[in-house]
């Protein structure tokens, strides 16, 4: 559970209902100009741009095998939680962001990426 007292709560997008997401899949999330991925490994959640960065394949109809995702169209594949390029023909990261759960919903910071722990995160304790 992340402590939200670290946290500027203002700045954060609220994107469904962690029930939405079984554990080890992805669903699309439309936001404003953003579509996301959002992933659920092992009852964490974390999110993603869904556009995978080589072309138009879509990260949350993608292939999950542990914390990596296989893009469908040309089998390119990143790390879910870091956004790092796994496997070609992809070359440039995904975008990550910043998770918040409370109350059985998923929020982003879209100004934040992805942190391996929000309560050591440096950059969510700074905006605390
Ligand atoms: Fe995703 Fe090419 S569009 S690997």
């Amino acid at each position: 559970m992340t402590d939200t007292k670290h946290l500027d709560l203002t700045r954060f997008l609220e994107l469904c209902s962690t029930a939405d997401v079984a554990p080890g899949e992805a669903t699309r999330v439309a936001r404003g100009d953003r579509t996301l991925a959002v992933f659920n490994i092992d009852e964490q959640f974390y999110v993603t741009d869904d556009l995978c960065t080589h072309g138009p394949g879509s990260l949350s109809e993608g292939y999950i095998e542990g914390d990596v995702v296989e893009c469908d169209f040309h089998n390119g594949a990143f790390n879910i939680r870091t956004g790092e390029v796994v496997a070609p023909p992809c070359m440039i990261p995904l975008k990550t962001y910043l998770v918040h759960t409370a109350d059985g919903k998923v929020y982003i910071d879209p100004e934040q990426p992805a942190c391996p722990s929000a309560l050591t995160c440096p950059k969510a304790v700074a905006n605390g």
